[in-house]
């Protein structure tokens, strides 16, 4: 059974009524499953156990620190792209020999300072960032670690916004480049090459083109070896999506088939990212409807989360089902669900069958545990929302709801 589900016409997070947390922690507010984050990880590593894995969630999904706990603990490393998500997954007890450390542009600072933790490796993309990164290791004396991040130029056929294997983004490598830095990596002594690796873009529901970057990393990682370097891994990124709507992603199995097929015969260490299948269905955005409105066109149903709570339907045009909290509730009507920002663009749903709401009802934006919170913001001086996270009929505030005060902390 999923972790969100109804029982006697209420909508519940495992055995706890999501009405309850509403009630005593107030809307809008983030709610998360521990159950269901941990059985993700546990199939996820699961399907991988007949090969030498290590699954370093990207904490750009969700960097909670909580749930960064319990993800750690669960035996998976961390893929991060800023110091900021580096000092998360410290604090929330990460070993730092699981850390990789991907983005097209990190900064001098950032870069010492996982140099200083010891971090697993570096996931270069380009030759400036190679040399920046030899020069910092050099001036302490250290070696550090490199992987080179290669962009195989394969539609993922997902997103625009969110596709980075393709020749016209700005991630990762040409081959013939990545061959090259591998070279000038053997005349730096700062540095050593430990891997290749690739990630191809986000939110994939084909198992074909996941496949296909890893057999490519394969044959690139064989070459090189072929040219002399020793690797330790391959890392082939995260992007395996999830079920929004009506998607069919691969299951664990096949994924992981598909790329341990190509894997395999290298000997090397598998890498992985997940970040959207780790916690994206584990979690949902709960609301309380403000008020109905109708206009000569449509009906709009105005609740009291936005597009600075979830951005994903603004930004990429994304689905998210949309269920109210008193699921036995009467006949159906037409809303466009929308927040009260000041934008066209907030909404959360157009045209979503609903029970005839008033105000006060709750609803929720079911899949909303992954580049939810994680990508809120202020806009419309609007303090962001809650976590929570329940465990069977418990809950815990992992974030609290930021006040007023906290709006212009920060102001000079
Ligand atoms: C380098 C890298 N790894 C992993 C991920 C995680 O992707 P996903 O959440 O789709 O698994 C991303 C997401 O953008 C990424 O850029």
């Amino acid at each position: 059974m999923s972790a969100f589900h109804d029982r006697n016409g209420q909508a519940y997070c495992e055995d706890l009524a999501l009405s309850t947390i509403a009630k005593e922690v107030g809307t809008p507010c983030y709610v998360y499953s521990k159950r269901s984050i941990l059985n993700q990880c546990s199939s996820i590593l699961s399907a991988f156990s007949t090969y030498p894995v290590l699954a370093c969630y990207a904490v750009k999904a969700n960097g909670n620190i909580s749930i960064l706990k319990e993800i750690f603990r669960s035996g998976f490393g961390a893929d991060i792209v800023s110091q900021g998500e580096m000092e998360r997954s410290m604090r929330a007890g990460v070993d730092p020999k699981k850390i990789v450390y991907s983005g097209v542009g990190k900064r001098a600072d950032e870069i010492t300072a996982a140099l200083r933790t010891g971090i697993l490796a570096f996931n270069v993309e380009s030759a400036a960032e190679l040399e920046m990164i030899a020069t910092l290791a050099a001036d302490r004396g250290m070696v550090a670690p490199v992987s080179l991040r290669v962009n195989p130029n394969i539609d993922a056929r997902t997103n625009p916004k969110i596709t980075t294997g393709l020749f016209s983004t700005k991630f990762g490598l040409a081959e013939a480049e990545a061959k090259a830095l591998a070279e000038r990596v053997r005349q730096l002594p700062s540095l050593r090459l430990v891997g290749v690796g690739c990630h191809i873009g986000s939110q994939i529901v084909d198992v074909a083109p996941l496949a296909e970057a890893a057999m490519r990393m394969s044959q690139f990682a064989v070459g090189l070896r072929e040219l002399g370097h020793e690797l330790e891994f391959i890392d082939l990124g995260g992007g395996v999506g999830i079920r929004y709507k009506e998607e069919a992603p691969p299951s664990m199995e096949s994924y992981a088939a598909a790329v341990l097929g190509a894997v395999k015969p290298t000997g090397l260490k598998l890498l992985i990212e997940p970040g959207r299948l780790v916690v994206g269905n584990a979690g949902i955005l709960l609301c309380s409807v403000l008020l109905t409105k109708r206009t000569p066109e449509k009906n709009f149903l105005i609740v009291d989360g936005a597009m600075n709570d979830l951005i994903r339907p603004t930004m990429y045009d994304s689905y998210h089902a949309i269920h109210a909290v008193k699921t036995a509730a009467g006949p159906l009507e037409k809303y466009d669900v929308v927040g009260p920002i000041c934008e066209t663009g907030d909404y959360f749903g157009k045209d979503r069958e609903l029970p005839a709401c008033v105000p006060g009802d709750l609803i929720y934006l079911a899949s909303s545990g992954a580049y939810a919170a994680s990508m809120a913001s202020n806009y419309n001086s609007r303090p962001r929302a809650p976590e929570v996270l329940v465990d069977g009929s418990e809950y815990r505030v992992i974030r609290r709801r930021e006040s007023l005060q906290d709006l212009w902390e920060l102001e000079l």
